[in-house]
């Protein structure tokens, strides 16, 4: 059974939104500030986080469990929810303003038309009694779309090009599909409003490793033919290297180092990318399965409220690190945030 589009029975769609230019938004996140009430108070999860993500690029984002990636990811389409809120900051997305002072109708316009979206766990998100067809055909009247049938045939297209049969996972409802369907669903649904700054949060991770690559390759085909500007949040280091032009490591709530991929992982400058990488035998891993890093990454309660946040796991600690948090020092396209590493971007390799 085909998925059926019959558009004159229903009330006339709205009018398209007030459109943002169809081109790659750049985005610039400035002091963002997150906090989570919890028993002992409200805590930070993120913590004046300076990011850009520059239009027509690809940033991957990797830290380990905990480290505020999917606080970042909801941030950027204000879509923190409560026991936690937006402390402090801005997410200023060309077309769109300030995403953080957006209420309402303007915010819900925004998501899935402007900014495409898979949220972490969205193999979980579908609504269980309609099936992924209907799903879909809410969404688009529920962003003005006109043209429905153009909208489904987008959604095939997306879901041929991943490996499924377009037509059958349409006409499925979410409890006949995989977790890894589902996961590609979730991406399709991400894609098919042809929205230009895509957030994708652990995209692939119910995914085995072969159809993961193709996943992967097909979100950079997209990203390319259509000029889009994509965060990829992710745990493993494989993804990042595979897709991201630009990367940004996170630990404790903070962006403690982020420039091109390849100089990154060529030359991490920062000593918890240094030991993630030393960590990792080949540059293909799970971030969580990293044994050679000692200690574990701190939670809301432990992360410390002053100083260097990664000091209890550092082999270059020093007094300062005690105290002072270290500030975020440009070199060339690199930003790293640690005391040892010294303005040229020379690692001070003594310990005090
Ligand atoms: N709803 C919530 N309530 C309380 N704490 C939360 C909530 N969501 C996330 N946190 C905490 O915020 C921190 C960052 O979480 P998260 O952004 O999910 O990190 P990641 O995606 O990198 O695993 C973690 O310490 C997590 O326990
Ligand atoms: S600031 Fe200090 S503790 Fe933090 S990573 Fe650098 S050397 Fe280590
Ligand atoms: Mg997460």
């Amino acid at each position: 059974m085909a998925v059926s589009v019959e558009t004159s029975a229903e009330t006339p769609v709205e009018p398209m939104p007030e459109s943002a230019p169809k081109t790659a938004p750049g985005v610039r996140v400035g002091g963002l500030s997150v906090v989570y009430k919890t028993p002992a108070g409200e805590l930070p999860a993120i913590a004046g986080i300076d990011l850009e993500l520059r239009p027509g690029t690809i940033t991957g984002v990797v830290g380990e469990s905990g480290s505020g990636k999917s606080t970042l990811a909801l941030s950027l389409l204000n879509a923190v929810q409560p026991p936690g809120r937006i402390a402090a900051g801005s997410v200023e997305i060309d077309g769109l303003g300030d995403v953080v002072g957006l209420r309402g109708e303007e915010l819900r316009k925004a998501r899935g038309r402007h900014i495409g979206y898979v949220f972490q766990a969205a193999q979980n998100s579908l609504n269980p009694l309609k099936t992924v067809g209907k799903q879909l055909l809410d969404l688009g009247r529920s962003h003005g779309v006109s043209d429905l049938r153009a909208l489904v045939r987008e959604a095939k297209e997306l879901l041929g090009r991943m490996g499924l049969d377009g037509a059958r996972v349409l006409d499925s409802h979410q409890h006949e599909l995989s977790g890894g369907m589902r996961q590609r669903v979730g991406i399709m649904l991400a894609l098919v409003l042809n929205a230009h700054l895509v957030v994708l949060d652990e995209p692939t991770t119910a995914l085995d490793m072969i159809t993961q690559a193709t996943i992967l390759r097909i979100i950079r085909e997209v990203h390319e033919e259509r000029g889009l500007t994509t965060m990829v949040i992710t745990h493993d280091l494989g993804v990042v290297a595979e897709v991201a032009d630009r990367l940004a490591v996170m630990y404790g709530g903070r962006v403690v180092e982020q420039g091109p991929t390849h100089e990154v992982l060529a030359t991490p400058r920062h000593p918890y990318t240094r030991g993630l990488l030393g960590a990792i035998p080949r540059l293909v891993g799970d971030i969580d399965e990293a044994r050679a890093l000692p200690g574990r990454p701190p939670t809301l309660g432990t992360v410390p409220r002053e100083g260097c946040v990664f000091r209890e796991r550092c082999a270059l600690r020093m007094d300062v690190c005690e105290t002072v948090e270290p500030p975020t020092v440009a070199d060339g396209p690199r930003l790293v945030a640690c005391h040892a590493v010294e303005a040229g971007g020379a690692v001070r390799e003594e310990s005090a």
